[in-house]
This record gives structure tokens, sequence and C-alpha cells, in this order.
């Protein structure tokens, strides 16, 4: 199986940060495969700013050392090295001085009509001073369009200040804000798997599906991130973003196209629909917790407050939230959210929990007849598991058992799976917004996520530690198991 790979056109990428850790462990990278793969045209460039002095030939050094530290051996030959390395152009300049732009415009001018792509690899405090000086020193042509990262604020009010200041400089349909989950292999199978499907879509809404689990597990911790880490948390570094937005692709009615307004316009419709967690229920729908020193599969680890170094924290690097959509389609139907740091492994995957059957015509020497679900992984070992009753091999009378249909992508299709940026970055240089977050969407999901914020800031509570390299605190157990369902458990092993 080979993958198809259609050259874009003709770019400048202009990364701000692009000495920083994004730009050295995941752009560059991307971009070197990319042009690996022959999706780079002749003549594209791609032009690193910061404020650090540093040569072109530097640069090319720091490029060099990430795309070594980051990219399989086997691909690193001398030919797409060379080609790769000569793309690149540096401009020492920020947005808190004049210096450097003139040496930016002077290089822009090269190729006034191309495709231009600001990629802020910043803190979003810069985001609007940045676009601020794009437009003062006249680099905003027809064909430019900017990319930014989350976290997008750190509630609604701050999120709309940001939205604002880049849209006074960008219109919305050049302005793309990357949820990285989106251009995870899988998250895009999702769409295939209920569209392109006839089988699911019917059993797809509250009457056949009991419930949903959404797990995105980490092993790592907060390593070097404790700083930013410890003011944001897992609710708004994860849940905000990546996981609404996979609740949204599982929960949201069949787009008229993959238009990205039709889909942006179908997620927005979920997030609207959301059941609001405030003071009222937030002690009985959500669960935060906070590691403590554990082992993780290396050996022993430190808890989050060590490796904070303060004596206390109210941050949570756990959480798991009962949430419930509250339309036709979903009403009834709980969507059961976890995420942590510091968890017994790393995993992401949602499971489309189904319901009992309505009547057992076996007798009772069959076992017990356990319920459908469909396992949708994201990471690692990419793929699709549904889980079905079927007749336990060989004579011996009626005997049930639940075993997998098993689809490995890795198995199924050999190829590498490309890195999220990889696929993110040629459609930011294609224009295609539709795995990018629309400003309305980003806003919806401030909007249901700053009541929890809030209820817990007004509880005297403290996140419930847990040991580092288990599934999280113990209520996240109870929470689900009081609504009469458990996590679930691919390989037998406690979750
Ligand atoms: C980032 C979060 O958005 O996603 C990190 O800020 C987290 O805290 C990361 O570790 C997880 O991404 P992935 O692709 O490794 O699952």
């Amino acid at each position: 199986m080979t993958t198809r790979t259609i050259p874009v056109s003709v770019f400048d990428l202009v990364v701000f940060g692009a000495t920083g850790d994004l730009s050295r462990r995941k752009l560059l990278p991307a971009l070197f495969h990319r042009d690996e793969q022959g999706q780079i045209p002749p003549g594209a460039r791609i032009i690193g700013v910061s404020r650090r002095s540093l040569s072109r030939v530097e640069f090319r050094a720091l490029a060099e050392k990430a795309i070594t530290d980051h990219v399989p051996k086997a691909l690193q030959t001398p030919e797409v090295c060379h080609r790769f390395l000569n793309r690149l152009d540096y401009v020492s300049a920020d947005a808190s001085r004049d210096d450097g732009w003139a040496d930016l415009e002077k290089l822009l001018a090269e190729a006034p009509d191309r495709i231009r792509v600001f990629y802020l690899a910043v803190g979003p405090d810069l985001f609007g001073p940045l676009c601020e000086r794009l437009g003062r020193h006249g680099l905003v042509t027809p064909q430019s369009r900017v990319v930014v990262e989350k976290p997008l604020g750190k509630d609604l009010a701050s999120a709309r200040a940001v939205n604002e200041a880049i849209g006074q400089v960008f219109r919305e349909q050049n302005i793309y804000r990357i949820d990285h989950y989106l251009g995870k292999e899988t998250v895009q199978n999702l769409m295939a798997l209920r569209f392109a499907n006839a089988l699911f879509e019917p059993v797809w809404n509250a009457a056949h599906i009991d419930h949903v689990q959404i797990t995105v597990a980490e092993t790592l911790g907060v390593e070097g991130r404790a700083g930013y880490y410890d003011t944001a948390g897992a609710l708004r570094d994860m849940v905000q973003n990546h996981i609404l937005q996979l609740l949204c692709l599982v929960a949201m009615e069949p787009p008229t196209s993959v238009d990205a307004d039709a889909v942006r316009d179908e997620k927005l419709k979920v997030l609207k629909s959301l059941k609001p967690i405030t003071d009222r229920n937030a002690a009985n729908v959500t669960v935060r917790g906070q590691y403590r020193a554990g082992a993780s599969g290396n050996g022993p680890v430190p808890g989050y407050l060590e490796e904070l170094g303060a004596p206390s924290s109210k941050t949570e690097t756990f959480v798991a939230i009962k949430a419930e959509i509250e339309n036709w389609r979903w009403a009834g139907v709980p969507f059961f959210l976890r995420t942590g740091k510091r968890l017994g492994a790393r995993l992401s995957e949602i499971v489309v929990g189904f319901k009992h059957i309505p009547h057992s015509v076996f007798d009772g020497t069959a076992g017990p007849i356990t319920e459908n679900r469909l396992v949708i992984r994201l990471q690692p070992d990419e793929g699709v598991r549904l889980w079905l009753m079927i007749k336990d091999p060989g004579p011996g009378g009626m005997r049930l058992q639940l075993v997998p249909l098993d689809m490995s992508f890795a198995k199924a299709f050999g190829v590498r799976n490309p890195d999220a940026y990889e696929r993110l970055l040629m459609d930011v240089v294609r224009g295609n917004q539709t795995l990018f977050m629309r400003r309305d969407e980003v806003e919806a999901a401030w909007s249901w996520i700053d009541p929890v914020l809030e209820a817990w800031a007004a509880s005297p509570d403290l996140p419930k530690t847990y040991t580092s390299g288990t599934w999280g605190p113990s209520a996240a157990v109870a929470l689900i198991e009081r609504e009469g369902r458990t996590w679930h458990d691919d390989d037998g092993d406690a979750r």
C-alpha cells in the first residue's frame, strides 16, 4: 500500500518562535517529512523568526539537529536534507521592537503573490501584538493566512480578546486555529467510519447507544512545562479543546459536505447543546485529580507538587466528567470524558457502548451476554475494534464469548502514519479549514468550561490525589459506576 501525495502550491511559511520547542519537535520535522514525500514544491521557503540573533547558517544547523533528533534515520537521505535545509532562511525579530521587520519585509517582497503562512508558535499573549505588526508592516496580502496554537485564552473573556485582536488583521477565513487532535489519522477516520458506511448511522443515537467514553491518558508528567501547566490544568489543557473536539465528531449530525463551514456548523450545535455544569451539579458529575509520586514505565517518578517545586497547588492533572448532550439524538446518553497525566498507559480512545439486547434466547449455560462496543483507538496502535458476542468454537453446546473484530491500521496498511502537523500544515497551504476550529466553536467550548472552572474555584475541595502509574483517583471509577457503567478495559487490566 502506498500513500498518495499531491504537491501543494508554492508558499512562504514564516514561523514565529522558530527556535522554540514546538518548532523543533513538531513543525520542522513535519515539514521535512512532507518534503521527503515530494509534497513541497521547488522554491517554497520556510522563514524562521525569533528574538535570538542567529545567522541563516546557524538556524539551518538548529534545524538540522531537530531533523536528526526527530526524524527516522532512514528518511534522512543527504539529498532530501540538502534540499530541505536550503529552503530555510532566518530573521531575528519580535513583536516588541522594530529591528528585523524590514529584513522580513524584504525577504517576503521577493515573492509578493505567493501563498504566505504566518505560523505563530509563541504564547497567546503575543498573538495580538504580532498580528498588529504584520498588518502595520504591510505583510498581510490577500494570499496570507495565520496559524495559532492553543491555548486560545484561559477563559471565555480572554479567548474573545485574543480572537478580537487576530480578527483586526486577518479575516476569519484566513485564520487557522490548530487543535492537533483533528489532524490525527484516526480522528479523521471517525468521519469516514460514520459517514462512508451505511452500517453505523442508523444505530448512532440514543435508541441504540447506551453511553460513550472518551479517554486521553498520558504517562508523562508535566515535564518542563510546570509553569504553564499550573496556570492551566487538565480541563483547559485537554478538555476545552482536544476532548470536546472528539466529542463533537462523535455526536454531530451528518454535515451536508466536508466543507469547513458545513462541518464546523454541526460541531458548534453539539457544543451549544452540552448540558451546563455549574456549582449545583459539579460535585456529582466532575472529578479532579492530581498525581503524587509513584511509578511509570521506567521506574519511580516524582509527584506533581515536587515537579512544580511548590508546597501546594489546586491545579488538576486529571479530570473525569459525565457530560450530557441535550438534543433529540443523544437525550439520556452520558458521555464519560477522562484525561490525565501520569496514568497507567499512553492511550487515547473513543468507546461507543451499545445497549443490551432486548431479550436473550439463550439459556443460562450460554453465559452472560455483554453489550457490543465500538472502540476507536487514536493512539497507540491506531485502529478500530468492534466487540461482538460469538459462539465459542467447537462442540460442547452453545457457549458465548465476547471477541473483538479487530482492524489495526498499521497492520492493514503498512504505512507510516503521518504526524498530525504534517496534514494540518499542508491543509493551511491548501486553504482547507475543515480540520481547524472556528472562532465561535472555541468560544462555545469556553462557555461550557467557564462555569466548571468557577464551580471548582468556589469549592473548598482540593483535587483528589492519585498515585502515578494508576488510572486516576478512585472517585473517577465511582463516577462511572454510579451510573451503572464501567471504564472500558481492552486487555483485562484494571483501568
Ligand atoms: C497538548 C497538551 O495539547 O497535547 C499537552 O498541551 C499534551 O499537555 C499533548 O501532552 C498531548 O498530545 P498527544 O498528541 O501526545 O496526545
